[in-house]
């Protein structure tokens, strides 16, 4: 697969969203590791997660053990699967998500995470969402400690606008290496902080990048050029939209989300798929 940089790691230029697995719908346990097992057999190196992707709050944590499980079992080598968690999210009772990105929370919710993982050294810990309630830098200047004391080997941040992204910057240096904001053919108003990646050399990875879980299946039916391109191409809708968010910039490495081997596999092929100037352009406009 074609390769992408997130600091100093090279990726797969698709990684994989695993929330799917762990949401309201979710596969059983061996369905989900078969998904996981097919990503990694497609080229897949990065896997995307969080530890508040869970049905409610009596399951915290359930997506990253099943990924600390499919990876225990994967027949293949998995040393340069950079997996990619993130903290800052609660699920405070039920179905509800709340926020807490106080430097206490994270401290804790990190050291939560490296268990759960199974590993001495988060590769990508993100910072979920901005907490009105906790200054911004209060909550970066956690991810720095969190570097300093070697649990995260590299910091990224969720749902940031412009000036969080630059103050970010500001605090961790280098140690940001990634910003993972929505961005889908539906939903464009991230574009800005996409463009300031590339100028920054940040890897931006854009979430629910197929329209979302229960959307993402009729992506061509609401988005007809991305239809109309992908039947000319032999390929699915979703394919174009990826290779189109390719595209946009090398710093772009989407996350589609999977609970099925099928759609993993189609999406990867993503990675290999050369949309011309024409094509773009359409779909820029679509
Ligand atoms: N940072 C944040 O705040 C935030 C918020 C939301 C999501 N995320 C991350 O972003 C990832 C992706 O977002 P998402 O899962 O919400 O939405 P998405 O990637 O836009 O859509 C996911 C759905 O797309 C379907 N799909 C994937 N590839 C396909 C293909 N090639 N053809 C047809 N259908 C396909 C999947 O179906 P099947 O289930 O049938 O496989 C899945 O249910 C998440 O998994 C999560 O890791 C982050």
């Amino acid at each position: 697969m074609q390769q992408r940089r997130i600091g100093a790691v090279r990726v797969g230029a698709i990684g994989l969203g695993a929330m799917p697995m762990s949401v309201g719908g979710r596969p059983d346990t061996d369905r989900a590791v078969r998904t996981i097992h097919a990503a990694l057999d497609a080229g897949v190196t990065l896997i995307d997660t969080a530890d508040a992707y869970s049905l409610d709050s009596t399951d915290f944590g359930h997506n990253e053990s099943l990924i600390a499980r499919a990876l225990a079992g994967y027949g293949g080598d998995t040393s340069g699967v950079l997996v990619a968690t993130k903290g800052g999210h609660t699920r405070p009772g039920g179905s509800e998500w709340g926020l807490d990105g106080s430097p206490g929370y994270l401290r804790a919710a990190c050291d939560a995470s490296l268990t759960r993982l199974g590993v001495d050294a988060i590769g990508l810990y993100q910072f979920h969402r901005p907490d009105p309630r906790v200054p911004w830098a209060d909550s970066i200047g956690a991810l720095r400690d969190l570097a300093d004391a070697g649990k995260i080997r590299m910091a990224g941040i969720s749902n940031a606008d412009p000036d969080q992204i630059r103050t970010a910057r500001d605090i961790l240096g280098d140690r940001l290496a990634s910003v993972q904001n929505q961005f889908s053919p539906e939903f464009r108003s991230s574009e800005k902080e996409l463009r300031l990646c590339a100028e920054l050399g940040i890897a931006f990875l854009p979430w629910s990048p197929l329209g979302g879980i229960g959307r993402a299946g009729d992506l061509g039916g609401r988005f007809r050029p991305f239809a109309e391109i992908a039947e000319a191409r032999g390929v699915s809708p979703q394919q174009v939209c990826l290779a189109w968010q390719l595209a946009l910039a090398p710093v772009v490495v989407p996350i589609p989300g999977a609970s099925r081997p099928e759609t993993i596999r189609d999406s990867a092929a993503a990675a290999d798929l050369t949309l011309d100037d024409q094509e773009l352009a359409t779909l820029d406009a679509a």
